[in-house]
């Protein structure tokens, strides 16, 4: 391509004004932007009036930010301005450029999915907040298995954003629980694709109705944190297609989001912010994607690259990348019309945004109106693991608290999950407010060695997590202390967050202090004949096998947010019952999760020259994901391997009967109707998470796969409910790489009604005549799983 003048320079009445700038003046935006008079705008005229209007500098100035303010960040990687950079919102991820004359707006972009994330003070504010509500985590979120709920969380997001001036919200995110150590597994959904899908889309389309854009990510298999920058992930298309691909795909479909990111690692040998197949193939032509596609935070090594990806946005935005694609255009790695092309979408996206359409921020959301939707949310996606009669438990009754958790309960993880709250309810808090009377003495003693283990635990290195303290020495007088309650309730927290993958010792396995704590209180309470309960207040799967049995019952409560202590205190009283369902299974043990055998990767012996990111350059890693299909319960059930909790269990205070189930036909003919009775038999009341898995024909395919799931209204004592399901072509088939298409093959398709992925209650059968093709996909994703 040609490095040529400004399009305007043809047209006559805007050329005159319009200075041609070269790179040495980028710096200046009162130069870069000098005024024009006729110039075109954005929203009056058509785009490419608009782009026409724009240099070559400037274009490459728009699809990219101007930086961020992004915590820890070294300061000296934030780029010069490039336009006119409207001051971000304090503490969002970060912006784009505005060019008044032309009527363009800036974009704003916060994290991320746990809420709006953003300083909760300003310097030009003194003595104001700009607190955002803190939700649950997307584990607990998916474990609702209710779309309805998780859309309204949206809503609620979506309005603080907008509130807050926010244009994009950085989420969700629906990365695939591959192995219970991934560091972030708490910011994404679940193990299966449906699940993650369908959350996802409730979300966006939450967040959407609210006029701020989302942005689902990291597109795609991006499954752990170790050497995120640069990992390699090899895996098959079979593999990408049923597990990786399938939620994104559900989520597109679904909820036509905004934006999409795309990842930091590298898929099956290169970056997929630099694979065209990825970005324009399967997610433009594939499924119709009509956003932009916005890079990760300083993901890739290639802007030239990333944008001939159809990688319409870089961001954060930096000067290096700037020159690049500067240099780019000049020596033809970039044509000029693949620079408009994204730039026609970031503008697209700029015309749609709040800001453009007139919305100007309140700096006021509903707070106080919005903790209630965290709260119930919170409670919404609790589960029952285990109960020996001892919950529920009535709020009146005395209760002794274990565990720092139950002190400082965290409401999340960390990193661009994190979310500044105005408040967060501890469980102890939530106790007290709900009319258990907690036992002072021990409270007390737990209060100060908190507060002194506080005082002396060493700051967080950067962008690391603090220290967990360990737990405290039970005191002398337990057994005394038992007589003064009816129960002990025990709490277990995990942290996490972006950086860093979990720990097998001590994190995914309880630590010494733990376990020495649940073995003396088990044993003193057991003594007295009273219960303990234990609260895991966790981000994600732990071991669960070797203790389960000291204690009587386990509430899975997760990191539930800012309301977390009245959300747990709720459930474990009945004022809400539990009706989650686990949307990741608990294994017996670490290994006995096909991945960990290819978990995190190996490094390589080079360094990956290319790679950057926040800390310099990473080395060079790859994994092979051999587990493939085998994620999850699609391996458990299949192998009939035994595992703690499985996937789509969940207990509650009550017993639902399924009856009635009907097939609208015993032929398959492009759709089957699918509909079962449930009832509550017991004598409280819930809510049943009904499981459809669909047992299909031919080789090598899992023993059931969840193909649809449904949740009853809260149904009392007696009462039933009929739900309904569809079944298409697309959920009878899988992917078949030799002919790149979703194939059925012939035969009989059991269809299983479940209360779990191993406690099927209704089943029946239909036919499919012969091998179909259900649908043909236009992209093979290149390069082979090894080279
Ligand atoms: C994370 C993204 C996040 C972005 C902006 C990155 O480090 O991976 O999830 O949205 O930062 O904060």
């Amino acid at each position: 391509m040609i490095f040529h003048e400004s399009r305007s320079m043809n047209r006559p009445n805007r050329s005159k004004t319009l200075r041609r700038v070269m790179l040495g003046s980028l710096g200046l935006a009162s130069v870069l932007f000098t005024s024009a008079p006729q110039a075109a705008k954005l929203g009056e005229d058509p785009i490419a009036d608009v782009i026409a209007a724009l240099s070559v500098e400037q274009k490459v100035g728009l699809v990219m930010g101007i930086g961020t303010s992004y915590p820890g960040m070294d300061p000296s990687r934030a780029p010069p301005l490039v336009g006119e950079a409207e001051m971000p919102v304090p503490g969002s991820a970060g912006s784009t450029a505005s060019v008044r004359r032309l009527g363009i707006r800036s974009l704003r972009f916060a994290d991320g999915p746990a809420g709006v994330r953003i300083d909760p003070t300003r310097e030009a504010a003194p003595g104001e907040t700009f607190h955002a509500t803190a939700f649950p985590i997307a584990s607990l979120l998916a474990s609702s298995w209710d779309t309805e709920l998780v859309e309204r969380v949206g809503r609620t997001m979506g309005r603080e954003a907008r509130a807050y001036g926010i244009d994009v919200l950085l989420a969700p995110a629906l990365n695939i629980h591959r192995n219970p150590l991934g560091g972030r597994n708490f910011e994404y959904f679940s193990e299966d694709p449906l699940v993650a899908g369908r959350m996802a889309a409730a979300i966006i389309r939450g967040i959407q109705l609210e006029g701020v854009g989302a942005s689902p990510k990291h597109f795609v298999a991006n499954n752990h944190e170790w050497n995120r920058y640069t990992i390699d992930v090899r895996v098959s298309q079979r593999a990408l297609r049923e597990i990786y691909l399938r939620g994104f795909e559900i989520a597109v479909r679904e909820s036509a989001p905004w934006t999409i990111m795309s990842s930091y690692n590298k898929l099956n040998g290169a970056y997929t912010a630099e694979r065209s197949d990825l970005l324009n193939g399967v997610l433009r032509d594939d499924w119709g994607f009509d956003g932009i596609v916005v890079t990760d935070w300083f993901a890739g090594a290639s802007a030239a690259a990333q944008q001939n990806a159809g990688n319409d946005l870089l961001m954060p935005g930096t000067q290096v990348q700037r020159t690049e694609l500067i240099e780019a255009l000049k020596d033809g790695r970039l044509d000029e019309r693949v620079l408009d092309r994204n730039l026609t979408r970031v503008l697209e996206l700029v015309l749609h945004s709040n800001s453009m359409r007139g919305g100007r921020p309140s700096n006021f959301p509903k707070l106080m109106l919005n903790a209630p939707v965290a709260r119930e949310a919170a409670a919404g996606g609790m589960v029952l693991l285990r109960n020996e009669s001892a919950l529920p438990l009535a709020s009146n009754r005395r209760v002794a608290v274990f565990g720092n958790g139950g002190y400082r309960t965290l409401i999340g993880g960390t990193g661009s999950g994190d979310v500044n709250e105005a408040y967060a309810v501890s469980l102890l808090e939530g106790l007290s407010g709900a009319g258990y009377r907690v036992h002072e003495e021990l409270a007390g003693e737990y209060q100060t060695y908190l507060a002194a283990a506080e005082a002396t635990r060493p700051p967080p290195k950067r962008l690391r997590l603090p220290e967990p303290i360990p737990e405290m020495n039970l005191p002398r007088r337990l057994r005394g202390m038992v007589d003064e309650v009816d129960a002990a309730l025990l709490v277990l927290s995990r942290n996490s967050g972006e950086f860093a993958d979990r720990e097998l010792e001590g994190d995914f396995r309880l630590t010494r202090d733990e376990q020495r704590m649940i073995a003396k209180v088990s044993d003193a309470f057991r003594r007295k004949d009273k219960p303990v309960v234990v609260v895991l207040n966790v981000g994600g799967v732990i071991e669960t096998a070797s203790w389960r049995e000291d204690v009587d019952a386990i509430l899975l409560a997760w990191q539930p947010g800012q309301e977390a202590g009245h959300a747990i205190a709720d459930v474990l009283s009945g004022r809400e019952p539990p009706t989650g369902k686990l949307a990741t299974t608990f294994p017996l043990a670490w290994s006995d999760v096909p991945s960990s055998a290819n978990f995190p990767g190996r490094a390589l012996p080079v360094s990956d020259p290319e790679a950057r990111g926040p800390q310099g350059t990473d080395p060079a890693a790859e994994v092979i994901y051999e587990d493939d299909i085998w994620v999850g319960y699609r391996h458990f059930v299949t192998r009939e391997a035994d595992v703690a909790y499985p996937f789509g269990y969940g207990l509650s205070y009550t017993r639902f009967a399924y009856e009635d189930l009907e097939l609208s036909s015993d032929e398959f003919e492009g759709a089957i109707d699918v509909s079962v009775t449930v009832t509550n038999e017991g004598e409280a009341s819930g809510r049943e998470v009904v499981q459809l898995y669909l047992a299909a024909p031919g080789e090598n395919k899992p023993a059931r796969e969840l193909r649809a799931f449904a949740k009853t209204r809260t149904l009392e004592p007696g009462e039933s409910e009929t739900l309904s399901f569809t079944l298409t072509g697309r959920d009878l088939a899988s992917f078949d790489e030799a002919a790149l298409a979703w194939v059925a093959d012939a035969g009989g398709y059991r269809v299983q009604l479940g209360a779990s992925s191993v406690d099927i209650r209704q089943e029946a059968e239909f036919q499919l005549g012969e091998t179909k093709t259900i649908e043909a996909v236009s992209t093979r994703i290149s390069a082979t799983l090894r080279e």
